[in-house]
């Protein structure tokens, strides 16, 4: 496979870590982000000089600007667009769910990925080509109880994306992707140590990575899984 420019949201753990350490493995330069900026340099020291690994809340308006802005001046629009970055929030009855936290669930999860969406879709609308992989979950395709507020951000993605992908020209795709259940540290906060007994994050990266870089234009608005 040819070499590819990758933007990746939420790359310093989980699922968005894996990948990174996946997508270097193939050759591949990954522009990532996470909030934590200890997490964010102790991962610049790990990874190779080929990928650029940025302190950015997705959820800030003026940082995500800051952010594509710089990355499209240093590469230009990427070949593939990941929006990984999500947080979830401890399980309750809908109506015991604190609304700080359902509030910052929608910042985070629907507000957040948007405004990378659109810091990012221009330009690739310009140039003609790429794919967005917008990270939704099983939980954005049936009802969870005691994950209402989660579930309902990832609806939200599931919308945006199928109806973004109505409006997109020839030659750029957009799809909603559920990774499946993969032990992170969202998965332990939802369910303890049972998340032992899912898959690693690792280990679903092996595939997860390659199945992404396989998806095409012609996949746009399809509700999509990893293997
Ligand atoms: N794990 C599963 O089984 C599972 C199942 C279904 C769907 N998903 C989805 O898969 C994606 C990844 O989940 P995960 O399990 O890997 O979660 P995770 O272990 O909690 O990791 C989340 C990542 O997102 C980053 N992040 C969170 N809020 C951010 C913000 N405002 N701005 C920038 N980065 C932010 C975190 O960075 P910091 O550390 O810097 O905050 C971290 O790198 C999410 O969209 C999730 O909803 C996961």
């Amino acid at each position: 496979m040819s070499h590819k420019t990758i933007v990746l949201t939420g790359c310093t753990r989980g699922l968005g870590r894996a990948l990174l350490h996946a997508w270097d493995s193939m050759g591949h330069t990954v522009f990532g982000c996470g909030r934590n900026a200890e997490k964010v340099e102790a991962l610049r020291a790990q990874v190779g000089d080929r990928h650029r690994i940025s302190a950015v809340d997705i959820a800030d308006e003026a940082q995500v600007k800051n952010w594509s802005e710089a990355v499209i001046d240093a590469a230009g629009s990427p070949d593939f667009l990941v929006n990984n970055a999500a947080v979830v929030h401890r399980p309750a009855p809908f109506w015991e769910t604190p609304q700080e936290e359902i509030d910052k669930l929608f910042h985070v999860n629907v507000l957040g990925t948007s405004r990378v969406l659109k810091a990012f879709l221009p330009g690739m609308i310009q140039r003609g080509t790429g794919m967005i992989v917008n990270l939704s979950s099983g939980a954005g395709r049936s009802g969870i109880g005691g994950l209402a507020a989660y579930a309902s951000t990832k609806w939200a993605i599931e919308g945006l994306s199928k109806s973004v992908a109505e409006e997109l020209p020839k030659g750029i795709g957009i799809v909603p992707l559920s990774p499946g259940m993969v032990d992170t540290d969202m998965l332990r906060f939802c369910y303890g140590t049972t998340a032992g007994n899912y898959r690693n994050p690792r280990l679903w990266a092996q595939a997860a990575a390659a199945y992404i870089l396989s998806l095409t234009p012609e996949h746009n608005g399809r509700s999509v899984s990893t293997p």
